[in-house]
């Protein structure tokens, strides 16, 4: 069994083909940086217009990479929200489009549950598991009960942890899309130690029961380091102290926030599996910290390999894999959902909006 999976939620136009057992066919990813950095950050307009101007050639890239002809194709799967919701539109009538045009499922995807479910697509990681979904949109903490089945733990009250990340990096003049930069300048920092003692940083939740997180008085912190900094250019040594200071500011919130988590999982389950997803897995130190956490808790640790924690096509087709197989297929008349939450059980949180 394979299934097409197209992702157009972000800045992302992405397209791949999967089959049940793993193996990846083609798997085009068309990044819009060049066309969002100068402003910045991902303006919604610019992203569904160059969705609109890719995706057919995508789609026919991806086709033949895989050597698969359309009517080989067992299913039709596209992201259907959360996200920018033009963008998101488009990928959704391209998947519906497909299916009906050769009498084959379509699949509607939830993002969250494609970040949530890809490292499945190379481990047996049974259900259910703990998830730490970090991404430019989200941070959440889950249990995945099953597919289509998530009991949220905690998410963030203001900004997402790669919002931070990327917010962060333009105070301090780092090109977008911040995450990587700031992981890559932080690198050049010789001395982590004497980062922290320059540029003290709120660690903010950490240490109080529960599992929410919040981000957005780290960027006020950040602001106010750099203001004061000595005019004019700044100086490569400060923004890798800096950068390095931030990436552990960030990476002690999450592993506080998950370690009280584990232990109510654990509670649960038993040992169990952590599964960290999303953009912000990306991210070696988080990584690193992460898989320290689990090693305390005897728990597994997964992460879906670097390609795969930023948007893909393949976390979509891979979800389509895991409906398709077992019949949960949707209707052509689907809406679009800009905001689309994987437990709908879960309390809002004030000023989460989709974040929650
Ligand atoms: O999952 P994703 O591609 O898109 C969303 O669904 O939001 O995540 C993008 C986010 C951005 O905020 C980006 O800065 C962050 O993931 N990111 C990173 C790294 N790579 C991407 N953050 C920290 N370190 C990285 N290496
Ligand atoms: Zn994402």
């Amino acid at each position: 069994m394979n299934v097409l999976g197209i992702e157009t939620s972000c800045d992302e136009t992405a397209v791949a083909i999967v089959t049940d057992t793993g193996e990846i066919k083609a798997s085009l990813v068309l990044s819009q940086i060049a066309e969002h950095a100068v402003f910045g950050g991902v303006v919604p307009e610019i992203a569904a217009r160059a969705h609109l101007d890719h995706l057919d050639t995508l789609i026919s890239g991806a086709l033949s990479d895989s050597g698969l002809s359309l009517p080989e194709v067992d299913g039709f799967a596209a992201t259907c929200g959360p996200g920018l919701i033009g963008g998101v539109m488009i990928g959704m009538m391209a998947g519906k489009a497909l299916a009906a045009s050769q009498g084959k499922p379509f699949i509607a995807v939830n993002h969250l549950e494609a970040h949530a479910l890809t490292p499945r697509l190379g481990e047996d990681i049974p259900f259910p598991y703990l998830l730490l979904l970090v991404s430019g949109g989200h941070s959440q903490i889950l249990v995945v009960e099953d597919v289509g089945s998530y009991r949220r733990l905690g998410t963030t009250l203001d900004d997402a942890a790669g919002e931070c990340f990327d917010k962060c990096a333009k105070i301090m003049g780092l090109p977008y899309p911040g995450g990587p930069n700031v992981e890559i300048i932080a690198r050049n920092c010789p001395d982590p130690e004497a980062a922290r003692a320059r540029f003290p940083l709120p660690r903010p939740m950490t240490g109080r029961p529960g599992y929410d997180f919040s981000f957005s008085g780290l960027k006020t912190a950040v602001r106010a380091h750099v203001g004061k900094l000595p005019e004019g250019e700044l100086k490569a040594e400060d923004i890798s102290q800096l950068a390095c200071a931030l990436q552990e500011a960030i990476a002690f919130a999450l592993i506080d926030r998950c370690e009280n988590a584990v232990q109510d999982f654990q509670a649960r389950y038993g040992k169990g599996a952590f599964v960290v997803s999303g953009g912000v897995a990306a991210n070696a130190a988080i990584r690193r910290s992460l898989r320290d956490l689990t090693e305390r808790y005897e728990m597994s640790f997964h992460a879906p390999p670097i390609q795969l924690c930023s948007d893909n096509g393949v976390m979509v087709a891979w979800t389509g894999i895991e409906r398709l197989r077992r019949g949960m297929t949707s209707h052509l008349d689907f809406a679009a959902r800009p905001r689309w939450p994987l437990d709908p059980d879960a309390e809002p949180r004030h000023g989460a909006g989709v974040k929650a």
